[in-house]
């Protein structure tokens, strides 16, 4: 017999099935306990509430592992490109040759954007914020392919709309950051290039640039480790706004603007700009270090602690490699990268984050290897969601493919006044 849960309120006792995943975690499914006892379940922050069943990412939390459909975050970052790990999350399969191509083949059909989306992006202000560009742009493109618009998208039309996305926000953001250098001059797609040396290209070519492959890689890893991570704020966000069946254009930005927050993928900016602030000071790893662990500063170690991982980020280890290869390539000595690891040891070392299971996150090393690339701090947001879109698209497919979706719409518990009589405003 199937394992159940019992919950007692008063006098009743309820008995609800536990539902089980395929690495053995568990769920007790209460989808009826407000019809059979008249209580919902109140979760802060959803910390301990699952929203679907999903067969994408699992992640381990106390472990530390990270897998996509199976595949561990160390062999892929290893062994595979970013293409071949955004089929894997949208299919459920590695490509074999002829998918790959087909996959590719598609993709590269989108290597421009509509004239029409030329212009909006000539009209932002040069010191736009990328995230503000790249979700209103997101979402605005929804306007020249009103096809996408209906519900209930076939199968043929969900692979053309995932492949276009996934090519075109490449274009948005570096067609933004070539701008803001006062070129808008457009860069062809390069297909002999793997994802992220196509995207380094159309960022910085100018005449006689070369594509080193070194560092094209670095970048592809790094948009590998961001690619998916089961239901963190963003990909919520995509699967609240796709649950009432709103077009994936606006599913997604609204996840780019999700992803903008400093607690979730805006991380990455904060941390530079902490870390700058630190040298800025001196230098004083230790006060910085005080400073964290004091509530009423109103100040947090950016980069350090995640609500999953209690052990350490696996996304967190590749990256300090690929930093160091990065930095070391391009001969870059970058004193950010010297006080970002005395802040690590000393709060590696620290009770305060002991304690609490703190360690350096996805977003602590990753602005140092941008930096040294040359993009600017406050696109660093924008590189997260460049590496997040495959793994939110993967979401809405699985989302719109479950018979069990239904409209995201959580209870609350009322803390209001209760009811009263209108004064007229003369007597109040
Ligand atoms: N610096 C100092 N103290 C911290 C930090 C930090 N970075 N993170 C958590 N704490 C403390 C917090 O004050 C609390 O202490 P206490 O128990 O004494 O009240 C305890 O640790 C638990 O923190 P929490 O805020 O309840 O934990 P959470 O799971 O709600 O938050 C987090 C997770 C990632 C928002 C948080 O650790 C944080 O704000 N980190 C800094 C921002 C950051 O790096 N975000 C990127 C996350 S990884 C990329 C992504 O996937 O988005």
């Amino acid at each position: 017999m199937s394992e159940t849960a019992k919950i007692t309120i008063g006098s009743k006792t309820v008995e609800y099935p536990i539902i089980q995943g395929t690495e053995g975690e568990k769920a007790i499914d209460i989808s009826k306990l407000r019809a059979d006892t008249g209580c919902i379940t109140l979760d802060n922050g959803l910390m301990n509430s699952g929203s679907c069943k999903s067969a994408i990412t699992f992640l381990d939390g106390e472990k530390g592992i990270l897998r996509y459909r199976g595949y561990s975050i160390d062999e892929l970052a290893e062994k595979a490109i970013f293409r071949e790990v955004a089929y894997l999350l949208i299919y459920g399969e590695l490509p074999n040759k002829k998918q790959f191509k087909e996959f590719c083949d598609r993709v590269h059909k989108y290597s421009s954007l509509p004239e029409g989306v030329y212009k909006i992006l000539d009209q932002y202000p040069l010191d736009a914020h990328p995230m503000a560009v790249a979700s209103s742009v997101l979402a605005g493109l929804s306007a020249f392919y009103p096809q996408y618009l209906k519900n209930d998208l076939s199968k043929e039309e969900k692979d053309e709309v995932m492949a276009q996305i996934f090519a075109q926000f490449k274009l948005i953001i570096s067609y933004y950051y070539r701008r803001t250098k006062g070129i808008t001059e457009r860069v062809p797609t390069r297909q002999d290039q793997t994802y992220a040396g196509d995207f380094i290209n159309m960022m910085f070519h100018k005449p006689g640039f070369t594509i080193d492959p070194e560092i094209s890689r670095a970048l592809d890893i790094l948009l590998i480790l961001h690619a998916d991570h089961e239901q963190n704020c963003s990909t919520s966000t995509v699967r609240v706004v796709g649950s009432s069946k709103a077009n994936v254009f606006a599913a997604v930005s609204a996840g780019i603007d999700a992803l903008w927050g400093q607690l979730h993928g805006g991380a990455n900016q904060a941390v530079l700009e902490m870390l700058e602030e630190v040298r800025n000071d001196g230098g004083d790893v230790t006060k910085a270090i005080a400073k964290a662990k004091d509530k009423n500063s109103g100040f947090r170690l950016m980069g350090f602690g995640h609500r999953v991982y209690k052990n350490f980020d696996p996304r967190a280890k590749i990256i300090k490699v690929a930093c160091d290869t990065v930095l070391g390539r391009l001969g870059v000595k970058d004193p950010l990268l010297d006080i970002a690891k005395g802040m690590e040891a000393a709060a590696l070392k620290d009770p305060y984050f002991k304690e609490r299971s703190l360690y350096p996150n996805v977003d602590f090393y990753s602005g140092i290897i941008y930096r040294a690339l040359g993009i600017p701090t406050e696109m660093f947001t924008a590189m997260f969601a460049l590496g997040r879109i495959p793994g939110w698209l993967a979401q809405w497919k699985e989302m719109t493919e479950d018979p069990m979706t239904k409209i995201v719409r959580p209870r609350q518990i009322y803390t209001g006044a209760n009811q009263r009589p209108f004064i007229p405003m003369d007597k109040r």
